[in-house]
């Protein structure tokens, strides 16, 4: 059988042709928040595309949407082998996050469609909701109502950034579907990716084979102390809820330096209120996002921060509320898919690096039920969730040439 390769300028293609929507002036990246009005449309365009390679698409009630594909010699009845990501974005997010998954599935479907091969398994490629997590919490919501880890209703609720209800919001683009949660269990899921981080690039390797993905905790704090005059309040009189939060906000980055190794925190996200120059703030929230691959140290992060903010609420005689906005465990992929997407990689030349992933992603989700892994490409400076986010229609080949091969081989090729 002749060795199939994808066609590499059609794919980069649709990612120009998708980016277009919610495309950031000035810039190659995207602003496509979850459920908002250019999500919408990105769907429309995607669906189009899976309609135009004849794949059977189905949406569920929280609004993941799956194109199934049946060659000439599949067997209907068997599990699909799943691919896809997310196409929905951070507000300032670059065009190959997410995007790149879903779009690699449709090419490796057309590739072996239009060269006439076929395979014993579906395949299916799909595209879940609010993945990013920047707009409803938790982050991967649509996965987990994919695979049953979060009751619908809970997830229909979720309330975002703005206010609004993700069952509002999804009704008002018009995809709130029919097909039922939990999803079909595949066979398999492979995801591929861009690596988001520098290690590819700085180690100048290809491919990168994911065999874990790190835990992740998102907390979200509130505190409420009390507005005040900026120029008559004594300093030892103040409930100032601003100096809380930026005292907060320089204890995680002291919590990732002292755990040291691969601990990470970050506060992306603060609001003060009234928000003044001349007015002690009353009130501040504020996002913590904490990551490790040991969920024990995890757990000891989030403990330091607990016991942190006790402290400094105490001291300011200030109310500090805390609310989980996301909880991962660190999560194992399947051994022997990440050893035969490793093999082929090598089989097609190109140098690969067994690595864990800093994000989080929907094939971690999809790991609860079926045998999964994670194809990863380099990324530019190492940049992700940032509009430069770059990676070469070169690498993107390369990646999405393994992605195929790696389905073939699970799918069970056949001519
Ligand atoms: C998703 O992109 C994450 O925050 O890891
Ligand atoms: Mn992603
Ligand atoms: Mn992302």
């Amino acid at each position: 059988m002749e060795q199939l390769h994808i066609n590499g300028n059609r794919l980069w293609e649709r990612l120009d042709d998708l980016a277009q929507i919610g495309a950031i002036a000035g810039t190659q990246g995207n602003s496509r928040l979850a459920l908002t009005e250019e999500d919408g449309q990105a769907r429309d365009l995607v669906i189009s595309w899976m309609r135009e390679l004849e794949m059977e698409v189905t949406v569920d009630g929280i609004g993941n949407v799956v194109g199934l594909w049946n060659g000439t010699n599949t067997t209907e009845s068997l599990q699909p082998v799943m691919t896809g990501s997310h196409i929905d974005t951070v507000r300032s997010g670059g065009r190959f996050d997410g995007n790149l998954g879903v779009l690699a599935g449709l090419e490796v479907v057309q590739t072996i469609a239009e060269h006439g091969h076929s395979t014993e398994h579906p395949i299916a490629v799909g595209f879940f909701t609010g993945e990013e997590g920047a707009r409803f919490a938790p982050d991967m919501l649509g996965s987990l109502v994919y695979v049953g880890g979060l009751d619908i209703e809970t997830a229909l609720n979720s309330i975002g950034i703005d206010g609004k209800k993700l069952g509002d919001e999804l009704k008002r683009i018009g995809y709130c579907g029919t097909a039922t949660c939990p999803g079909i269990v595949p066979k398999a899921f492979i995801e591929l990716h861009i690596e988001q981080g520098p290690v590819l690039e700085t180690s100048g390797i290809e491919i990168g084979v994911v065999e874990s993905v790190q835990g992740i905790s998102w907390t979200e704090l509130t505190i409420e102390g009390q507005a005040n005059h900026a120029g008559t309040t004594p300093m030892t009189m103040r409930r100032d809820a601003g100096y809380v939060a930026s005292r907060i906000s320089t204890f995680v980055r002291e919590i990732a330096t002292q755990i040291g190794g691969v601990q990470v925190g970050t506060v992306g996200k603060i609001d003060l209120h009234p928000n003044l120059v001349n007015v002690v703030a009353s009130r501040a929230t504020l996002t913590v996002d904490l990551r490790n691959t040991s969920g024990e140290i995890l757990r000891e992060a989030e403990d330091y921060l607990e016991e942190f903010c006790k402290e400094i609420a105490s001291k300011e005689n200030v109310v500090i509320t805390s609310k989980s906005l996301a909880r991962f465990e660190p999560v194992e992929f399947s051994e022997e898919l990440v050893n035969e997407i490793s093999s082929i990689a090598s089989g097609l030349g190109l140098s690969t690096q067994r690595m864990t992933s800093g994000a989080g992603h929907d094939a971690q989700i999809l790991a609860r039920v079926c045998p999964s892994a994670m194809i990863f490409v380099p990324s530019k400076d190492g940049l992700s969730h940032n509009p430069a986010e770059y990676t070469s229609l070169e690498e993107i080949s390369a990646g999405a040439n393994v992605l195929l091969h790696s389905i073939l081989q699970v799918a069970g090729e056949c001519s």
